[in-house]
C-alpha cells in the first residue's frame, strides 16, 4: 500500500479567485525520496501542506478529493495526529523554532500531545546523541546559524518519529557545505531508517544524486512524474525555465557529438567513471 495516495485533490484558497492546486493524483510509496519543483508560485508549497493536513484544517477555502496518510484520510484526523505520521520543516526554520532553547525545542512537539516528562527527557538525550547537538542544546534559535536551525528544525520533527518528512527549501539560506550537510543526513534518514523524503529544492545538482523520482508541478497540476535520469532530460523542465544541473547539460551536448554513455551520470563521480569506460572500450 502507499504510504501517501492523493486523488482528484483541487484546493483553492479563501481569498484566491483561482485554484491553487487541480486534479492533483499521486501514490507515494514507503521510502520514496523525491524531489518537488516548478516554478514560483505552482502550488509546491499549497500540495505540501495538504499532506500535514494543515490544508483544509488550517488554511480555508475550497477542498476537493482525497489525501491519504497510511491510510488515515486528512479530511478526518486532526493535525496533531496526522504530525506523528508527517513531519514538514517550513521554508523560513526560524518561525518554526519557538521555545527557549534546542532542548525544549525538542520536547515541544511531544510536550504537547501529551507524553510523559520521562519519556519526553529520554527522546530527547536519543535525539540530542543522534543529531550531535550537545553543545547547542542550551542555545535559543536565534543564536543557532542557518545550518544548525534546519537541523534542529529537522531534529525536532523527528522526536515523534513520522514515516514521512517534508522539507520546503531547507538549503535556500545555507552556503554549499552546509546545505549538502542537511541533505546528507536527509539521505541518511532516508537509507537506514527507510524514511519517506519529500524535498522542496531548487538546486537541482545537489538533490538530483539522493532522489529516486521527481515531481514537476506548473499552475497547480503535476504534470510530470519520473526517475531523476529520465526527469531531468524532459523538456518540460526546460521550457520552465529550471535550471538542469551542469552535468546533464554536458551529458546533452557530448551525446550530440556522438559519444553515447551507457548510463546517464548525476554526479562527477559517475561522470568520471562514464568517460573512463568509452576510454577503455
Ligand atoms: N495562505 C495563503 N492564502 C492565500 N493564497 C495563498 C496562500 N498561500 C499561497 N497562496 C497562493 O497560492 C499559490 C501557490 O502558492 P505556493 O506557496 O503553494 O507556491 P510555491 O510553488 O510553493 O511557490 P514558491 O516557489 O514561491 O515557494 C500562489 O498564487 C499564492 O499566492
Ligand atoms: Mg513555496
Amino acid at each position: 500500500m502507499s504510504i501517501v495516495s492523493i486523488s482528484n485533490l483541487s484546493f483553492q484558497y479563501a481569498r484566491n479567485t483561482i485554484p491553487t492546486l487541480q486534479n492533483i493524483n499521486l501514490e507515494i510509496n514507503k521510502g520514496d525520496f523525491i524531489l518537488l519543483c516548478g516554478p514560483t508560485g505552482c502550488g509546491k508549497t499549497t500540495l505540501c501542506r495538504c499532506l500535514t493536513g494543515l490544508i483544509p484544517h488550517f488554511h480555508s477555502g475550497y477542498f476537493e478529493g482525497d489525501v491519504l496518510i497510511d491510510g488515515l484520510n486528512t479530511k478526518n484526523v486532526p493535525v496533531y495526529r496526522l504530525a506523528k505520521k508527517v513531519g514538514m520543516v517550513f521554508q523560513n526554520p526560524e518561525n518554526q523554532l519557538i521555545a527557549m532553547n534546542v532542548e525544549r525545542e525538542l520536547g515541544f512537539a511531544m510536550e504537547n500531545l501529551g507524553y510523559p516528562p520521562e519519556t519526553i527527557w529520554e527522546k530527547i538525550e536519543e535525539i540530542i546523541e543522534q543529531f550531535q547537538l550537545q553543545t547547542l542544546r542550551k542555545k535559543a534559535p536565534f543564536e543557532l546559524s542557518g545550518g544548525e536551525q534546519q537541523k534542529v528544525a529537522i531534529a525536532s520533527i523527528l522526536t515523534l518519529d513520522p514515516d514521512i518528512i517534508i522539507l520546503d527549501e531547507p538549503t535556500s539560506n545555507l552556503d554549499p557545505l552546509a546545505a549538502e550537510k542537511i541533505l546528507g543526513l536527509l539521505k541518511k534518514l532516508n537509507l537506514e531508517r527507510n524514511k519517506t523524503i519529500i524535498l522542496i529544492e531548487h538546486r537541482l545538482e545537489l538533490v538530483a544524486p539522493l532522489i529516486n523520482r521527481l515531481l514537476l508541478m506548473d499552475k497547480g497540476k503535476l504534470i510530470l512524474d519520473a526517475p531523476p535520469e529520465k526527469a531531468l532530460r524532459d523538456k518540460k523542465l526546460k521550457n520552465l525555465g529550471i535550471g538542469i544541473p551542469k552535468i546533464i547539460q554536458l551529458y546533452e551536448l557530448l551525446e550530440k557529438e556522438g559519444i553515447h554513455f551507457e548510463k546517464i551520470p548525476l554526479t562527477p563521480f559517475e561522470f568520471a567513471e562514464a568517460i573512463q569506460s568509452i576510454r577503455e572500450t
